[in-house]
């Protein structure tokens, strides 16, 4: 069994759950997002494809929303998990998986109209992965470890942030794989179908 964990450690130490991994050839590091990283961070965004922004919209993907995330974060809010390849070259994010501590407005809305109360046991997920590793495993091994610091803090469900696009198979896939399941439908503008999907931690 995996030692607890408090938010109140990872703001003092957030490298208590650093831990790097091979991955076709690389090393990968997973690790916190930390205040000096506004420059990688604004890379990935900037970087990010046509494609991952429809599927994937929880803040603007600017140089200017990187600096302001590093400048504001709070451990005890928000947890912004990173890949980063640390090759021979510079340091490049190749994952960025958001996990809110707590459910968000929009989710308790919806749950709430099909029966479902959301409490504190409830954290918010964000994932994704840079447009040139999608499809070859590098979500699955980001979110086996998101999973599992999730747990050790005490967590007991998680949904999804803004829910995913009923046409985002890989999404899907990739979510029923780690055993979330569907709990309902809504529209977006568009319009848009998109599932809800829980997963009991
Ligand atoms: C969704 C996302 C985070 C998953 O990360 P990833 O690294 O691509 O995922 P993995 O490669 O670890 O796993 C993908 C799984 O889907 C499967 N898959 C790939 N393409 C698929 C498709 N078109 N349809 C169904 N399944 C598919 C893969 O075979 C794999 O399953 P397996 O492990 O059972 O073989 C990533 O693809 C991403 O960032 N997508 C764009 C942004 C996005 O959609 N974010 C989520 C918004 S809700």
């Amino acid at each position: 069994m995996s030692t607890p964990l408090t938010t109140g450690q990872l703001a003092a130490h957030p490298d208590l759950i650093t831990e790097t991994f091979p991955f076709r050839g690389e090393t990968i590091t997973f690790r916190l997002l930390r205040r000096d990283d506004e420059e990688v961070l604004a890379r990935y965004f900037v970087g990010l494809g046509e494609a991952t922004r429809r599927r994937y919209g929880p803040h603007p993907f600017t140089a200017e929303q990187a600096t302001k995330l590093c400048a504001e974060l709070n451990y005890a809010d928000t947890l912004r998990f990173l890949a980063v390849s640390t090759g021979s070259g510079a340091p490049e994010i190749v994952a960025y998986f958001i996990v809110y501590l707590g459910p968000r407005e929009g989710e308790i809305k919806r749950y709430s109209e099909r029966g479902i109360t959301l409490g504190s046991d409830v954290c918010t997920l964000a994932p994704s992965v840079a447009d040139a590793y999608q499809g070859l495993g590098l979500g699955s091994e980001v979110m086996r470890r998101v999973l599992d610091v999730m747990r050790r803090l005490g967590f007991r469900r998680m949904v999804l942030s803004g829910g995913t696009q009923a046409t985002n198979d890989r999404a899907i896939h990739f979510y029923e794989k780690f055993g979330f399941r569907r709990v309902g439908n809504f529209v977006t503008p568009g319009p848009l179908n998109n599932h809800d999907m829980i997963l009991t931690l």
